[in-house]
C-alpha cells in the first residue's frame, strides 16, 4: 500500500520515520541522487540549514572525525539565489508583510477570474518603480521572458502587420532566458538544447554587443522582425557587460526598423547593478521588459512583464493567464519587495559596496595576474575570469571558497560570479574578498 506520514517542523520534520535533522550531508546527497531528477550538480558535502543574518547562511558539513555526524558552519552568501534575494535573506519587512497579511488580514487565495484588492497595490507599485504603463504578473523568471516572446510575436502580427507565421524574434548569442522550450530554442548552449528539439522556429541570433551585426540583420529582414530580446548584462554567460554605447545604438536601430526592444531584467533588475533596472545604466528604456527573481523579495517566486500600453494591449482575455501570477500573497510580497528596494536604498548600496568589491577584486587580479584574466561587473553583479588553464578551475575555486566560509559558484569553467545581497556591509565584503584572495593564491 502506498502511504506517507509527515510530522513536526524544522529538524523534527519527519517523513515516513526519517527525521530530517538526523540526516548527514552524505545522506541528503544520497536521497537526492536516488529520488531527485539529476538536473543539477550541487556543491558536495554541504547542506544549507537556515539563515543567520541577511547575508549569512548556516550550513551543515560532514564532521571531520565521524561521517555519521555533521557540524554547523556559517557561510557568507555570495550568490543570494542567483540574485533572487537582493533584499537579503528573510528580509524583516517582507516577512512581516507575509505574517501580517496571512494572520491578521486573512489573505484569501483566489484566481484572476475574480478581483482581489491587493492586485491594485501591486500594479501601482510596479508601474511606479519601472515607469512602464502596464504590467502582467507571472511566477517564474522564464515565464516573464516567455510572455515577452509571445507578446512580441502578437505585436508583430497585430500592430506591425507581419504576415501570419512569418514573424522573427532576434536574440543574442550567449543568452540565458531560462529553461522553457521557447527559451532553449533561443539558446546557443548545447547542454540546454541537446535532446529537446524540434525547437520553436522564427528565432535568429546575433552576437551580443555587436551593433553592426544587428544592423545587417535589420537591414535584411527588419520588416519581419518583431523584437530584439536581450539581457542588459549577461549574467549566466559570466557577467558580460556590453560597451557603454551599445544599447543607445540598439535602441536607435530598433526605432528605425519598428522593432521592439525587449529586455530580460530577471537577473539584473531590482537594484542588482546599482540602478533599479540595468537598462538605466545605459540611458535607454525598453518597450517591454521581464523581471523575476528579486521581484519576489527572496520569499516567493514572482515575475512580471512590464511595458508600453500599446504593446501590452495586444493581450486579450483568454490569450494569457497564470493561476498564481498576481494572486493575493504574490501581490503583497511583490509590493513589499519594491518597498524594500526603495526604502532601504538597495541600488545605492549595490553601487557603493559593488565599487568596493570590484576594487578588491581588481587588487587580487593585480596581485595574481598570471591567474586572474579579467574582473567584470556593475554594482553587485560581479565576476572574475581566470586564464584558461587546467588548474584554474572555477569549480575548485567554489569548493575552496566553501572551505573559507563563502558560498559562490562558477558560471563557466574559468569564471566565478559574485552577487551577494544588496544589504551586504563593508565587513562582509572584506571577508568575501579575503576568502577569494586566499583561494586564488593557493591555485
Ligand atoms: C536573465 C535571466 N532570465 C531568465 C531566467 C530564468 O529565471 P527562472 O529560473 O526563475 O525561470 C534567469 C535565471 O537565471 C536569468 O538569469
Amino acid at each position: 500500500m502506498i502511504s506517507v506520514s509527515i510530522n513536526g517542523y524544522g529538524d523534527d520534520l519527519t517523513v515516513n520515520g526519517v527525521r530530517i535533522g538526523d540526516l548527514t550531508p552524505a545522506e541528503h546527497e544520497s536521497i537526492e541522487k536516488d529520488m531527485g531528477g539529476q538536473n543539477y550538480s550541487p556543491l558536495e558535502n554541504v547542506v544549507v540549514s537556515k539563515v543567520k543574518d541577511s547575508s549569512t547562511l548556516v550550513a551543515r558539513r560532514p564532521h571531520p572525525d565521524d561521517i555519521k555526524r555533521y557540524i554547523e558552519t556559517e557561510l557568507i552568501d555570495g550568490l543570494c539565489c542567483y540574485s533572487a534575494v537582493n533584499q537579503g535573506q528573510l528580509n524583516k519587512t517582507i516577512v512581516d508583510s507575509v505574517i501580517e497579511h496571512l494572520d491578521k488580514e486573512k489573505l484569501p487565495t483566489v484566481p484572476r477570474s475574480i478581483r482581489h484588492k491587493y492586485m491594485s497595490a501591486f500594479l501601482l507599485a510596479v508601474t511606479g518603480i519601472t515607469g512602464m504603463d502596464k504590467v502582467v504578473p507571472k511566477v517564474a523568471g522564464v515565464e516573464s521572458w516567455e510572455l515577452s516572446f509571445k507578446i512580441s510575436r502578437r505585436w508583430g502580427y497585430f500592430k506591425k502587420g507581419i504576415p501570419e507565421n512569418e514573424v522573427i524574434v532576434v536574440g543574442a548569442t550567449g543568452n540565458f532566458h531560462g529553461r522553457s522550450l521557447a527559451a532553449v530554442s533561443m539558446s546557443d548552449d548545447e547542454d540546454s538544447r541537446n535532446g529537446f528539439g524540434p525547437f520553436v522556429p522564427g528565432i535568429e541570433l546575433v552576437p551580443y554587443n555587436d551593433v553592426e551585426a544587428l544592423e545587417v540583420l535589420f537591414n535584411k529582414k527588419g520588416h519581419m522582425i518583431a523584437s530584439f530580446m536581450v539581457e542588459p548584462i549577461q549574467g549566466e554567460a559570466g557577467v558580460i557587460v556590453p560597451s557603454d554605447d551599445y544599447f543607445l545604438k540598439v535602441s536607435k536601430l530598433c526605432k528605425k526598423h519598428n522593432v521592439l526592444l525587449a529586455m530580460d531584467e530577471v537577473q539584473t533588475g531590482f537594484g542588482r547593478t546599482g540602478k533599479n533596472f540595468a537598462h538605466q545604466l545605459f540611458g535607454v528604456k525598453p518597450d517591454i521588459m521581464g523581471c523575476g527573481k528579486a521581484a519576489g523579495g527572496g520569499i516567493l517566486p514572482i515575475s512580471f512583464v512590464a511595458g508600453r500600453k500599446d504593446v501590452l494591449d495586444v493581450l486579450t482575455p483568454g490569450s494569457e493567464g497564470s493561476t498564481f501570477g498576481g494572486y493575493p500573497l504574490a501581490s503583497v510580497v511583490g509590493t513589499y519587495a519594491i518597498k524594500v528596494l526603495v526604502d532601504d536604498k538597495l541600488s545605492e548600496n549595490a553601487q557603493k559596496q559593488g565599487d568596493y568589491l570590484m576594487s578588491n577584486l581588481n587588487s587580487i587580479k593585480d596581485e595574481f595576474p598570471d591567474k586572474i584574466k579579467e574582473v567584470r561587473g556593475k554594482g553587485l553583479l560581479t565576476a572574475f575570469e581566470m586564464h584558461n588553464e587546467k588548474h584554474l578551475d572555477g569549480h575548485i575555486v567554489s569548493v575552496g571558497l566553501l572551505n573559507h566560509g563563502v558560498y559562490a559558484k562558477e558560471t563557466h569553467h574559468t569564471t566565478v560570479r559574485l552577487a551577494p545581497a544588496l544589504t551586504i556591509n563593508k565587513g562582509q565584503i572584506d571577508l568575501l574578498s579575503e576568502a577569494i584572495r586566499s583561494v586564488v593564491k593557493g591555485l
